[in-house]
């Protein structure tokens, strides 16, 4: 199936009312970019679809991309922790990406996560958009660069301004960092540091969601 960059069906169902399981469903058949052509299966959001915090993360890793749920690897594992440091519990969020696929390069015989250039994040928004208006979450998590600047802007700088409350089109949105950056970070007390910040930023968000 070639590209085909006019045609994510996300587009027409936006405004229909259409259900997570539906656009689930339509997500299976998208080809708004290359990704699906390398990666195992789209990974679609998950969790409560009527919660009042989205969770928004950069794309599937390895582990998401053969199971087909979002943050089901390391970093989810990290995530589960500071949501449960927050005092959120998985009926309170939905958890996506900005992206519905895998991007990656070989290495030997592993995938290494790419970065999604700016073309993979302009095709998949759609679908963002489409769970936004379906889920209807009051607060919006940024996990991470990727996710912030598709919402707020290019020159938003998470390291800066993490754990504001920023007004978006009617909606909060909290960003904070990516989990995946207390996984890389090399001493014990830099890990500590970031555990402690994401973990701050879910609890204004969940705050926030609460008021
Ligand atoms: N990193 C992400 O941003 N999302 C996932 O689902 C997994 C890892």
């Amino acid at each position: 199936m070639p590209e085909d960059h006019d045609a994510n069906p996300a587009i027409r169902l936006l405004g229909t009312g259409a259900s997570i399981d539906e656009l689930h469903l339509a997500a299976e058949g998208c080809t708004a970019c290359e990704l699906y052509r390398e990666a195992t299966q789209v990974v679609f959001g998950s969790g409560s679809t009527r919660a009042p915090l989205m969770l928004v993360g950069e794309q599937p890793g390895d582990v998401e991309d053969r199971e087909g749920e979002p943050f089901v690897g390391p970093a989810g594992a990290v995530l589960d922790e500071a949501l449960a440091g927050a005092g959120i519990t998985t009926d309170d969020v939905y958890v996506t990406n900005v992206v519905k696929h895998f991007r990656w390069e070989p290495k030997g015989n592993r995938r290494l996560h790419k970065t999604p250039a700016t073309r993979h994040v302009r095709a998949c928004l759609p679908w963002l958009e489409a769970e936004l208006a379906s889920v209807v979450p009051k607060v919006i998590v940024c996990l991470g660069a990727v996710a912030a600047q598709a919402l707020l802007g290019r020159s938003f700088r998470v390291t800066k301004q993490r754990g504001e409350a920023i007004d978006w089109e009617g909606r909060t949105v909290v960003a904070t960092i990516h989990p995946s950056a207390v996984l890389r970070a090399r001493e014990p007390e830099e890990r500590d540091r970031l555990r402690a910040a994401l973990i701050e930023d879910l609890s204004i968000a969940a705050r926030l969601a609460a008021d």
